[in-house]
């Protein structure tokens, strides 16, 4: 992997004519690997973005609607009014995707490789070429490609620097996660939709949706239509329609929607429309572990998912379970009963909710505590997500789960505390080295917890320190130097710019979580 990263660099200041040490490739997060040269090019007034052969249809619009967006993200918002484009200069007249399968199902393990290149001109009009062996990595193509576009605002262009450029892609972890908690403070449909379209940008891939905890259940069940009578108020709530609407929206941006329903811990809201749900009036968390009704509403939870949260994987939670409502309540009885203790009842609840999602065809992930109170119990289609302990991750790969790493001193963005460095120096595969273990870590999810965020304040505490984790998770494994730091901060300065021309409240580098600038400055120096 070090060696891919080396070989970037050398192909940089090899091919640049005159490069000096500061030569940048502006591009988040850096692809596999690039090469480029030093001619500049220029979009044709006609430019164009066309499908090239390849057996791909786009039956579903997935492509079409990408080529719209990324007008977008290229001209951002400035007015093309540029005179004859072909008088003189090299023009770039489009770029031509060619894509090898059909499919167009998105899921865990998508190919999302691709590769690009952008040609030098010898006078005549060039195309630049994308070429991947499906839609969804033909769009990480396109991000790419937009990064490499730059207004010229005295020629009124769209100018690509340093062709010819040849870019070769594909992500180290399957698995590039962002949590964001819907239960805490409502999130409005627009501020998810901005989120997924930051999340294609840095090519993140799954929307770890946290919709229901304690404080508030806003979405629409409708097996059980009184749980959302736990939203806040009438208009915080999501009908499942909406619900569909997002994974839709998602899914064509090439990222998926993981559900999360945490149980039996973080689930008071839910007793709201059925107190039969909790222990007592009293005592209302963890869910009733002793009621059948407990497990038909879970059933019927995960009925009405399966319907509309295709993605291969639902979040069953399973963390900071506190048992003391089962100890004082009527469950006390029923525990004697069944000659059960708090604990086993703990697993039992954990087993009999994994049953029932395995039952509507879904894998399981759960926080990393069911694994450390009875690992050995979990069915093996488990996914440990390690959030709190140190050698979680190790331990759970060798016993041959699958793991996601969320360490919440690295990757919690409600630690507003966390720098950006820190975000990107931490390493999923730290201390785990053998390689068979090493293909059990399948990526990292970095955790928007909502105590302290709604619509006005989640993006800039989001952004840009997502965007750093999910470059780690991104590109090869690199060992980080002095020169390196350089290289990243300069890049990361420049595509929180980039974020913030696309419209997106990205905060600066300087300081920690969502800090404002501090003073006059550009952009690039905040
Ligand atoms: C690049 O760095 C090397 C080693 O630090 C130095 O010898 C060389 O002069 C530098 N080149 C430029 C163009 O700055
Ligand atoms: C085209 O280029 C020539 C030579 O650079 C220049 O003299 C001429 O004014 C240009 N024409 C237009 C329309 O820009
Ligand atoms: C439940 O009660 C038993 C017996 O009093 C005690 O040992 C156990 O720690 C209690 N568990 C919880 C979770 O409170
Ligand atoms: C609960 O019971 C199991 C055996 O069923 C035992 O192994 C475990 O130590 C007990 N836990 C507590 C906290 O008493
Ligand atoms: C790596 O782990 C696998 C599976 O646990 C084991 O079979 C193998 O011997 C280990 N390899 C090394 C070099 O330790």
């Amino acid at each position: 992997m070090q060696v891919v990263w080396v070989l970037v660099f050398l192909t940089i200041s090899t091919l640049v004519e005159g490069s000096t040490n500061d030569t940048i490739v502006y591009l988040w997060p850096l692809p596999k690997s690039v090469s480029y040269g030093s001619q500049s090019l220029s979009l044709s007034k006609s430019f164009k973005f066309s499908t090239d052969g390849g057996k791909y249809l786009d039956s579903s619009g997935i492509l079409k609607d990408g080529f719209l967006r990324m007008f977008d993200d290229i001209t951002l918002q400035h007015n093309m009014v540029g005179g004859n484009f072909k008088n003189g200069s090299y023009i770039l007249e489009g770029v031509r995707v060619t894509i090898s399968s059909t499919e167009e199902k998105l899921n865990y393990g998508t190919d999302e490789s691709y590769k690009l290149s952008v040609p030098q001109s010898t006078g005549a009009p060039v195309y630049g070429h994308i070429e991947a062996n499906t839609v969804f990595g033909a769009l990480h193509g396109l991000q790419t490609f937009s990064q490499l576009c730059q207004f010229n605002p005295e020629t009124r262009v769209i100018d690509i620097q340093n062709a010819p450029w040849v870019i070769s892609d594909e992500p180290r972890f399957a698995y590039r996660g962002l949590l964001i908690d819907t239960s805490r403070h409502y999130q409005p449909l627009s501020m998810i939709k901005k989120t997924i379209d930051a999340m294609a940008y840095t090519k993140l891939n799954v929307l770890h949706w946290h919709i229901v905890d304690t404080q508030s259940f806003p979405l629409e069940i409708p097996s059980y239509p009184k749980l959302w009578n736990g939203a806040y108020s009438v208009s915080e709530r999501y009908t499942m329609a909406d619900a569909l609407e997002i994974v839709q929206y998602a899914e064509k941006q090439g990222v998926n929607v993981l559900a999360e329903v945490d149980v039996p811990g973080h689930a008071m809201s839910w007793g709201v429309g059925y107190p039969e749900l909790w222990p007592a009036h009293n005592c209302k968390q963890p869910l009733d572990v002793s009621k059948e009704f407990t497990f038909q509403v879970i059933d019927g939870i995960l009925s009405d998912f399966s319907k509309v949260f295709k993605f291969k994987m639902v979040h069953l939670g399973g963390d900071e379970v506190h048992m003391g409502c089962w100890n004082k309540t009527h469950i006390k009885k029923w525990l004697k009963k069944k000659h059960m203790n708090t604990s086993d009842a703990y697993q039992y609840f954990i087993l009999r909710a994994q049953d029932i999602a395995i039952k509507h065809g879904y894998e399981i992930i759960n926080w990393e505590e069911p694994f450390n109170n009875f690992g050995s119990k979990l069915n093996p289609k488990t996914i440990v997500q390690n959030w709190m302990t140190g050698g979680v991750a190790k331990k759970a790969v060798k016993k041959g789960f699958r793991c996601i790493l969320s360490k919440q001193e690295s990757w919690y963005l409600d630690h507003l505390d966390i720098t950006w460095e820190q975000f990107y120096l931490f390493e999923p595969l730290k201390g785990i080295k053998n390689t068979t273990h090493q293909k059990l870590i399948i990526g990292g999810e970095v955790c928007m917890w909502g105590e302290t965020v709604d619509a006005s304040d989640i993006e800039q505490t989001i952004w840009p320190r997502a965007a750093a984790a999910a470059e780690r998770m991104w590109m090869p494994y690199v060992k980080h130097s002095g020169r390196l730091k350089f290289d990243v901060e300069k890049r990361l300065d420049h595509f929180r710019c980039l974020l913030n021309q696309r419209g997106v409240a990205a905060a600066p580098l300087f300081g920690s979580g969502r800090d404002a600038p501090l003073d006059p400055g550009s952009c690039y120096m905040q």
